[in-house]
């Protein structure tokens, strides 16, 4: 099987390669990052797709911070909308199943009942509404997988966990916001299930949404967190934890409240989600290996 992964520097990019060289030793992966491969650059893609001959492209390369999103609109569609669109073509001309990750953020739900993928789609910021437009350019491949999924994090990058093990180190008190409810994501788990699917005889096709088991607040995923690594000993201090609501902690982009997503068609499809409670002390113990390295 011959995979080809792009993003190979991110959180999934990474889980992803680790779990080839760990346990798939039959997967020939060809895994660019951004230096290595610009993807909104058309005829790079092409080349690199029509020479390597891949079976499966799994996009993991992506836009992803939201907030500078709002102020740099052109450089977010760029590379979350067209540049998914030359992935798709290239795709679509050598025929090579595309898998595609998108996000949570596609949706403004406001409504508390888990989002089915045929949800109505209204994103509140520029993030999602790349993102968005990126799924309609992935779909432009008949082979095309859609896996949205959110809050993601690992040992690897940047991301909420490790921000709050960064927090704890210099402040006796955090705030954290206690009213987005939404479901943590372990970059592992992504990575699994990308593998499950490249594997499966019948690859599912469309969207399917993805994410963690159990919904939780920020401030709940925080305390989560924070008492595992004290635990782990990992902190020396468990800071204060100050929840906050939204309203009281402005981001330049607007997120939503509520972004449960409901993972009944993907589990129907034999790939049932995994609880994200159970990889905190998972990666907490791949950090203290020193493995975000
Ligand atoms: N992180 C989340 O909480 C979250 C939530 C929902 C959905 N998702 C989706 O999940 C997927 C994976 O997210 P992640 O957390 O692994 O993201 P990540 O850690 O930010 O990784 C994305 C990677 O894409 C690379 N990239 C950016 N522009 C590129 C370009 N023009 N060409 C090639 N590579 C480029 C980035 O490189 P640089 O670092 O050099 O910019 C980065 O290494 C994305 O599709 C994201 O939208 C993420």
């Amino acid at each position: 099987m011959r995979v080809f992964l792009t993003g190979a520097a991110g959180q999934v990019g990474k889980c992803f390669q680790s779990l080839v060289n760990k346990t798939y030793p039959n997967v020939t992966l060809l895994a660019t990052d951004r230096n290595q491969l610009d993807i909104t650059d058309e005829r790079a893609v092409e080349a690199i797709i029509a020479v390597f001959k891949p079976d499966v492209i799994i996009n993991a390369a992506a836009y992803t911070a939201v907030d500078r999103a709002e102020s740099e609109r052109q450089l977010a569609f760029a590379v979350n909308a067209q540049a998914v669109g030359h992935l798709a073509r290239a795709a679509k001309k050598h025929h090579v199943h595309l898998i595609h990750i998108s996000t949570d953020y596609v949706f403004s739900a406001e409504a508390y009942t888990p989002i089915k993928e045929d949800h109505p789609c209204q994103p509140q910021n520029i993030y999602g509404l790349s993102k968005l437009a990126g799924e309609s350019e992935a779909m432009a491949c008949p082979h095309a997988t859609i896996i949205r999924t959110s809050w993601v994090f690992s040992e690897f990058g940047n991301n909420f966990l490790k921000t709050m093990l960064r927090l704890a180190d210099t402040h006796p008190t955090i705030n954290v916001v206690a009213d987005q409810i939404g479901c943590p994501t372990y970059a592992g788990d992504i990575a699994s299930l990308l593998m499950k699917i490249i594997f499966s005889p019948e690859k599912p096709q469309g969207i399917y949404h993805y994410c963690g088991s159990g919904a939780v607040s920020w401030y709940d995923f925080a305390r989560v967190i924070l008492e595992q690594a004290w635990s782990d000993k990992m902190i020396a201090v468990k800071p204060a934890l100050n929840a906050i609501t939204t309203e009281h902690y402005q981001t330049p982009a607007k997120r939503p409240l509520y972004s449960v997503l409901n993972t009944g068609k993907i589990s129907v499809s034999g790939f049932p989600p995994e609880p994200w409670l159970k990889s905190v002390p998972v990666v907490l113990a791949q950090l203290r290996k020193g493995s975000q390295l």
